[in-house]
C-alpha cells in the first residue's frame, strides 16, 4: 500500500510520516532526501548549475540508493550531509529540471514497488503516484508554521523574530508554488488535513484513522467489489481487479498475486493507462470477466 504526504515547508509532514509509518508499520520515503542527494553530488561533480544538459546527464548515471532508512550517493552514505546549508540553497537548481525529476519520480516508483510504504514530499499523490491508495495533504496556515519554526530555531539555540521567519517562509511559499514543475498541490481526491489547531498526536492520530479507513475499505469483501468493480478476471491465487477509488477516472489496480501486482505497478504508474487494459494484457486467453462491467478499452 502506498500512502502519500505532500504539503507546504513547515507544515510537519516529515515527522507526522515517519509516525505514522512507525505506527503502520510502513517504511518511510523521504523524497526530498533524493533531491538534495543529487544535488550533493552535481556539488561534489562540480557541475555547473546552469548547464541543464549536464545536470540531466549527471542525474542519469549518478547511483543513488536508499536503504529504508539511509540516502547512499555512488555508495557512500550522505544522509547527513544532504542536510547541510549549502546543498538546501542549491536544490532548486536541481529539483527544477523536468528531466532531473523524471528520472527521480521514476526511481520512488522503483522504490515503492511491493512495499508498503509512506511516502513524503510535494508531488507524491499528485504527480508520481498519482494510483496511491491513501493521499494526505498536510497544510497550516504561514503564521502557525511560522510559530513553529520560531519554536524549534529556539529549543536549537537560535532564536528569530516571528516577522522574520514570516518573510522568508513567504517567498519560499511563492517559489513552490510558482514553480514550473513540482509545485507543491493537492491531488484532487487527497484528504487535507489542516493542523493549525491541532496538536502533534492529533494530527498523527487523524492521518492514522484515514488510512485506516482506507485500508479497511480496500480489503472489505462482497458488496463494495461487486459495486466498484468494473473488472474481474482469473483463478482464485492470482485474481486481479480494478476499482475506481474515489476518483471515477483513475481506477486504481490491485491484486493479491505479489509478482503481477509488481508488474502492474511497473507498468501502470509511468505509462497512465487505465488498468483495466493492463489488466486484459496480463490476462491469459482463457481467462473471462467474472463479476462486474466489462468496460470498454
Ligand atoms: O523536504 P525537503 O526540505 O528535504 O526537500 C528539499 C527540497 O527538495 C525542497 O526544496 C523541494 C525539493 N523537493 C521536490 O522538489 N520534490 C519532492 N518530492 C521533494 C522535495
Amino acid at each position: 500500500m502506498i500512502v502519500t504526504i505532500d504539503g507546504p515547508a513547515g507544515a510537519g509532514k516529515s515527522s507526522i510520516a515517519k509516525r505514522v509509518a512507525q505506527r503502520l508499520g510502513f517504511e518511510f520515503l523521504d523524497t526530498g532526501a533524493l533531491y538534495r542527494a543529487v544535488t550533493l553530488g552535481a556539488i561534489r561533480a562540480q557541475i555547473d548549475f546552469q548547464d541543464v544538459d549536464a545536470l540531466v546527464q549527471y542525474a542519469k548515471q549518478v547511483n543513488l540508493r536508499w536503504d529504508g532508512q539511509r540516502v547512499f550517493l555512488n555508495g557512500d552514505d550522505v544522509s547527513d550531509e544532504i542536510r547541510s546549508p549549502t546543498v538546501t540553497d542549491a536544490i532548486r537548481f536541481v529539483a527544477d529540471v523536468p528531466e532531473v525529476r523524471h528520472q527521480l519520480s521514476r526511481l520512488q516508483r522503483e522504490i515503492a514497488v511491493g512495499r508498503d510504504i509512506v511516502t513524503e514530499g510535494r508531488d507524491q499523490g499528485s504527480e508520481v503516484f498519482p494510483r496511491a491508495e491513501c493521499k494526505i495533504f498536510l497544510t497550516a496556515s504561514a503564521q502557525e508554521r511560522a510559530r513553529r519554526r520560531q519554536r524549534q530555531l529556539a529549543v536549537a539555540g537560535r532564536p528569530m523574530l516571528i516577522e522574520q521567519i514570516l518573510r522568508a517562509q513567504e517567498r519560499r511559499d511563492e517559489e513552490a508554488r510558482s514553480r514550473p514543475v513540482g509545485g507543491v498541490r493537492p491531488a484532487d481526491d487527497a484528504r487535507v488535513i489542516e493542523s493549525d489547531c491541532m496538536t502533534c498526536e492529533q494530527v498523527l492520530e487523524d492521518a492514522r484513522r484515514i488510512v485506516e479507513e482506507v485500508r479497511s475499505r480496500d480489503e472489505r469483501p462482497g458488496p463494495r467489489q461487486a459495486a466498484d468493480t468494473t473488472w474481474t478476471g482469473g483463478d482464485s491465487g492470482t485474481m486481479a481487479w480494478c476499482h475506481r477509488g474515489s476518483d471515477p477516472g483513475r481506477p486504481s489496480c490491485r491484486t493479491p498475486d505479489p509478482t503481477l501486482q509488481k508488474l502492474v505497478d511497473l507498468i501502470v504508474q509511468p505509462v497512465d493507462q487505465p488498468a483495466h487494459r493492463i489488466l486484459n494484457a496480463l490476462r491469459r486467453p482463457e481467462r473471462v470477466p467474472e463479476t462486474g462491467q466489462r468496460q470498454q478499452g
